[in-house]
């Protein structure tokens, strides 16, 4: 029996413990049950953050096993290597596989009936895995994909065109790593075409600007990794605006890596496009419009993503 105001972070490293600890803060849970390899290291997050509580309200926070996660709405799985400066997601995707074998067969013998929300990169190719691993239904198995991205791309905007970043319309979509794609063609500024918004504050080297824009959202985890190692209270975000997605049955647009067939050409891969997530967890892609340039970019970070998909046996 699926308890709709708790959720599992399996994994409580830097993402995993980040994560727990927004979730506290969100208020969207009465129980949060933490896992990891290392029983203590979830045992001393749960502790510690279980003394934010009081700042808060009522949230039991607690470290446990696979059998006490069982009833969670929601499993967010951030368990695994991380980047080390200089190296990219797609280099741990070996490892990280490797971890998915170990935890994924424990939640499907289980018999898990709800969500399992899916963080560790390589994050495409590690829903894809999950997906096959657990044999899960695949609307219940997607991971966060570009929604990060996304954030960060809609946050520089906002900043460049002096406006809230949550005013511009705006996708990442592909890969979420080195071969992402800004859906320029159906980006706006509530409803305003973003050149038009652009003349209007004054800006009129588009081109050059959101090149060096959609450069810089890419680049901005190896910027932070090379500084401090990992990032991690971005992703803490969103994964809290994914699961209010769920448990509040927002249907929101949101663009999470779930596995594609035959939407924009592309198939049997898991990568980001938006669609509408809610309480079944992704209900359906929409047709954003792509120009040919983003179609063909789009059509290779899938390629991509299949190539070590491959090689990685799944
Ligand atoms: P970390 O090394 O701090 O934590 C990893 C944790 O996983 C450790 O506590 C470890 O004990 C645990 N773990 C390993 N194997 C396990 C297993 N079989 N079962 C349970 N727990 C296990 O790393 P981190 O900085 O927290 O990063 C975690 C992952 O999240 C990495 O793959 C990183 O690349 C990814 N990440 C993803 C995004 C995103 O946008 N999707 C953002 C940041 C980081
Ligand atoms: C990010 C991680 C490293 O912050 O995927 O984008």
């Amino acid at each position: 029996m699926i308890n709709e105001r708790k959720v599992a972070v399996v994994g409580c490293g830097f993402v995993g413990s980040s994560s727990a600890f927004a979730l506290m803060q969100s208020g969207l849970f009465s129980e949060i049950a933490l896992l990891d390899a290392n029983a203590e290291k979830a045992e001393g997050e749960a502790l510690d953050i279980s003394n934010g509580v009081p700042f808060i309200g009522q949230t039991q926070v607690y470290a446990t096993d696979y059998d006490g996660i069982m009833d969670a709405a929601i499993i967010v799985i951030t368990a695994g290597a991380a980047q080390k400066p200089g190296e990219t997601r797609l280099d741990l995707v070996n490892k990280n596989v490797g971890i998915y074998k170990s935890i994924i067969p424990e939640i499907a013998k289980r018999g898990y009936e709800g969500i399992l929300l899916i963080v560790s990169n390589p994050v495409d190719i590690l829903t894809l895995a999950a997906v096959k691993l657990s044999g899960f239904p695949e609307n219940r198995v997607f991971g966060s994909g570009t929604v990060l991205d996304t954030a960060r791309l809609k946050s520089k905007l906002g900043e460049h065109l002096s406006v809230d970043g949550r005013s511009v319309h705006a996708f990442i979509i592909g890969e979420h790593g080195d071969s992402e794609i800004v859906a320029w063609g159906s980006t706006n500024v509530s409803g305003v075409p973003l050149d038009t918004f652009c003349e209007m504050r004054g800006h009129y080297q588009h081109m050059e600007a959101m090149r060096q824009i959609a450069e810089d959202v890419k680049n901005s985890a190896y910027e932070i990794i090379a500084k401090k190692k990992a990032t991690y209270y971005g992703i803490a975000m969103s994964v809290v605006r994914i699961c209010r997605a769920i448990v509040m049955n927002e249907k929101s647009i949101l663009p999470v890596s779930s596995v594609m067939h035959g939407e924009y050409g592309i198939s049997d891969i898991s990568l980001s496009m938006p669609a509408i997530v809610g309480r079944n967890g992704v209900e359906t892609h929409i047709p954003i419009v792509l120009n040919q340039d983003e179609q063909a970019k789009l059509e290779k970070s899938a390629d991509t993503l299949k190539t070590i998909a491959e090689n990685a046996g799944l």
